[in-house]
């Protein structure tokens, strides 16, 4: 059945998904090859009069059963490939049948169009509140000989530039199947000289989400992670764009999997400069067996589309992630502000050192204390008692309970960092089970950090720390939960796998880790979760399902979040990325900072103090109390509101973002400026976003402006004197 936002045009056979932003077209071309047509910005109608040309091209044969010799899938931009049939790009998928074949040719068989959305069973998606905010096209493929089924399944958000994709495997042979590779989406493009650009987010632990610009270029490209999670070296998300594209301005499609282990983005130039695009699990170290009758679902892919820039498609996914992918208790509510003791004490510290910083923390007006590494096991250094999820007697005389309530009756929330899927060798649960350690038996695993990973796929590994966890939870009043992973996999070895399985154990460890957390996130729905991974090693759409905002980095240097914040702000909502003001030198640059500096820019995402309060000057403990009464008075803004980029740390010497509410009545402003200089240039910052004709109060000076003026004249940065000077200007309305 159609509906108005899907249609099938059956004498021309092509389905249109459109609403009023974007369009998206496929054809059944001859011979039932599923012809990739138009992705962009909307169009009313299509009249079918735009067919891919046909043409000889040597070397490219043809499509089996219409030897027309212009006509091959080696050019044809398609909408889900297969290994094996003429088509030499990279394939979408590769199966092996039991007679050693990998050789498929996939061909429209079926569609069905449905009201909403369907779950994806197990995985981290985003969803729909009510049937009529979206409309899902199922296109399957079939094999031409084999009845192995693909159902790709295609949604549209009626009021929203995004679709989803992800494609869902029916094994209906007789015999097992072996999936080699299965992408969750292909983009094929045709060569319109419109995306001849790729923005990706590597980085490095401590130096998350650099923005990577690069000319794509013949041949092939890969953006990918092997390291068992979404990774600080290459985040899961990339876009498309013109090399025109800029924040306010051009074409850009954006792709961001919802997916925590290994991806990859594959990025295809092919012979006549047509782009293939593939988004997936990485088939590195990766293989599913699959028996008759089983089915495979694909985790999905949020694909925007923008003509307006990086910054509207950025804004598409700010709303999307924190409306529809985020849930739980804290999903649209303001995060309270927190003070973490790991950068204040690491190992080191007792109930009394704690109750300290608790009592300076009260009085700076913060709102919740996280007890961060150490507490438990007989934890004093990194090298114990990970998978002892019990409270460490000797430091904590008085109990976490003894603290949780200390930290209640101070009116604030209390906040407990744990690392479930690891194991120390030295803990209570390795003696007891050697055996949960993911590895192969008789072979040495590589340590990292001290520390092992638990094989998560396997169910009584998560049941054991479920329980465990359940019981402190259950136990002690804990409002805060921070859940860490502080090394890579390696050894990826099940024995709950037989030696044919073994290519699913870092795809079941992930599965594993989902449900783990979907039991404990929806059991414990009121407590505020916070992934981490080392910092940023696991920030990506798949997590955010789960717990609404990521430990961002655990570099908390001032300067280097200016550009992290800045990067992760391309695919991430504020909301997602927590940010704290350290002590300086800072523990990861030894760089000196001005504290209102490391204030501003923590307080563009979700504020937090890392530092020994204790250990503070008058002055620098009324920096914070100030600090804290504004973000108090700004947060709805700064979490919730739209977020643009305006000058970039990764080009200039200026940094600059600004926070504007849907009436665009309440409007914050940062400046930051890295080095100084003996003859500065004199900087002007241009808003963005504001209603011409209301007029601005600057809060700090009383100064008015109309919102033309700020956004056309613009104003001088202030004349900042010395280096990594910042300022926050916050317009009202008047
Ligand atoms: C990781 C986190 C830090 C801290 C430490 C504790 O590195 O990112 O914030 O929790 O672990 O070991």
């Amino acid at each position: 059945m159609e509906d108005s936002y899907i249609s099938f045009d059956r004498e021309n056979k092509v389905f249109h998904l459109h609403n009023k932003k974007i369009s998206y077209l496929l054809k059944i071309e001859d011979n039932n090859v599923l012809n990739h047509l138009y992705f962009g910005k909307a169009i009313k109608h299509y009249s079918g009069n735009k067919s891919y040309p046909r043409r000889y091209r040597g070397f490219s044969g043809n499509v089996p059963g219409n030897p027309e010799r212009g006509y091959s899938k080696d050019t044809l931009p398609q909408e889900y490939s297969s290994h094996g049939s003429m088509d030499y790009r990279i394939p979408a998928s590769i199966i092996r049948r039991e007679n050693g074949s990998n050789i498929h040719d996939l061909r429209y068989f079926d569609y069905k169009i449905e009201p909403g959305k369907p779950n994806l069973k197990g995985l981290p998606q985003s969803y729909v509140e009510a049937d009529d905010e979206a409309s899902t096209l199922i296109v399957t493929l079939k094999d031409r000989f084999q009845e192995i089924y693909i159902d790709m399944y295609y949604t549209i958000y009626h009021d929203r530039a995004v679709i989803t994709r992800s494609v869902k495997v029916n094994n209906k042979t007789d015999q097992a199947i072996a999936l080699e590779k299965i992408a969750s989406m292909q983009l094929d493009l045709t060569n319109n000289g419109v995306y001849d650009q790729v923005v990706s987010l590597p980085g490095a632990h401590m130096h998350e989400r650099q923005i990577n610009r690069e000319d794509i270029n013949s041949g092939i490209r890969s953006f990918q992670s092997r390291r068992g999670e979404s990774s600080h070296q290459m985040n899961s998300f990339i876009a498309l764009a013109n090399h025109d594209t800029s924040e306010f301005a051009g074409p850009a499609i954006g792709l961001n999997f919802v997916y925590s282990g290994n991806h990859d983005f594959e990025l295809e130039k092919d012979q006549i400069d047509q782009l293939r695009v593939l988004v997936g699990i990485n088939p590195y170290n990766f293989s599913w067996n699959l028996d008759p009758g089983e089915t495979f679902q694909t985790p999905e892919v949020i694909m925007v589309y923008s003509d307006n820039g990086f910054n509207d498609m950025s804004n598409t996914y700010h709303h999307l992630l924190r409306e529809r992918v985020a849930r739980g208790g804290y999903k649209l509510k303001q995060r309270p502000i927190v003070i973490n003791n790991w950068e204040a004490t690491f190992f080191d510290f007792t109930d009394e050192k704690i109750e300290k910083i608790v009592d300076e923390a009260a009085n700076l007006g913060i709102e919740m204390f996280v007890l961060d590494d150490g507490w438990f096991g007989h934890r004093n250094t990194d090298n114990s008692s990970l998978g002892d999820w019990f409270e460490y007697k000797h430091k904590l005389l008085k109990g976490l309970k003894g603290m949780s309530d200390y930290v209640h009756q101070k009116g604030m929330k209390f906040g407990l960092w744990f690392e479930p899927e690891m194991i120390s060798v030295d803990s209570k649960l390795y003696r007891e089970h050697p055996d949960y350690l993911m590895q192969e038996p008789n072979r040495e695993p590589s340590p990292s950090r001290d520390q092992f990973v638990l094989d998560m796929g396997r169910q009584e590994v998560r049941q054991n720390v479920e329980k465990q966890m359940t019981k402190l939870l259950d136990s002690v009043d804990i409002d805060y939960v921070k859940w860490d992973m502080n090394r890579n996999m390696s050894d990826v070895y099940s024995l709950a796998l037989n030696k044919h399985n073994q290519g699913e154990a870092s795809h079941r460890y992930i599965l594993g880790v989902y449900e783990l957390m979907d039991h404990l996130t929806t059991k414990y729905k009121n407590i505020l979760w916070e992934g981490c991974s080392g910092g940023g090693g696991r920030f990506d759409a798949g997590l955010l399902y789960y717990m609404p905002q990521s430990w961002t980095s655990d570099n908390t240097d001032a300067v280097e979040r200016m550009k992290i914040q800045y990067g992760t702000s391309l695919a991430y909502p504020i909301s997602s990325m927590t940010a704290h003001v350290s002590a300086v030198p800072n523990q990861q640059t030894g760089r000196v900072t001005p504290l209102k500096t490391r204030g501003d820019v923590a307080m563009s995402g979700v504020l937090g103090y890392e530092l020994d309060l204790t250990k503070l000057t008058a002055d620098e403990k009324s920096e914070i109390k100030r600090q804290v009464s504004q973000y108090k008075k700004v947060r709805q803004l700064v979490q919730y509101g739209d977020y643009i980029r305006l000058k970039s740390p990764f080009e200039s010497n200026i940094a600059s973002w600004m926070f504007v509410n849907t009436e665009k009545t309440d409007v914050l402003m940062f400046v930051g400026r890295i080095l100084s200089s003996g003859q500065p240039v004199f900087h002007e910052i241009f808003l963005k976003g504001l209603n011409p004709e209301y007029q601005y109060q600057d809060v700090d000076t009383g100064k008015t402006y109309y919102g033309d003026e700020l956004m056309n004249l613009g104003i001088y940065i202030p004349d900042f004197n010395g280096d990594f000077q910042s300022k926050i200007y916050h317009f009202k309305k008047i």
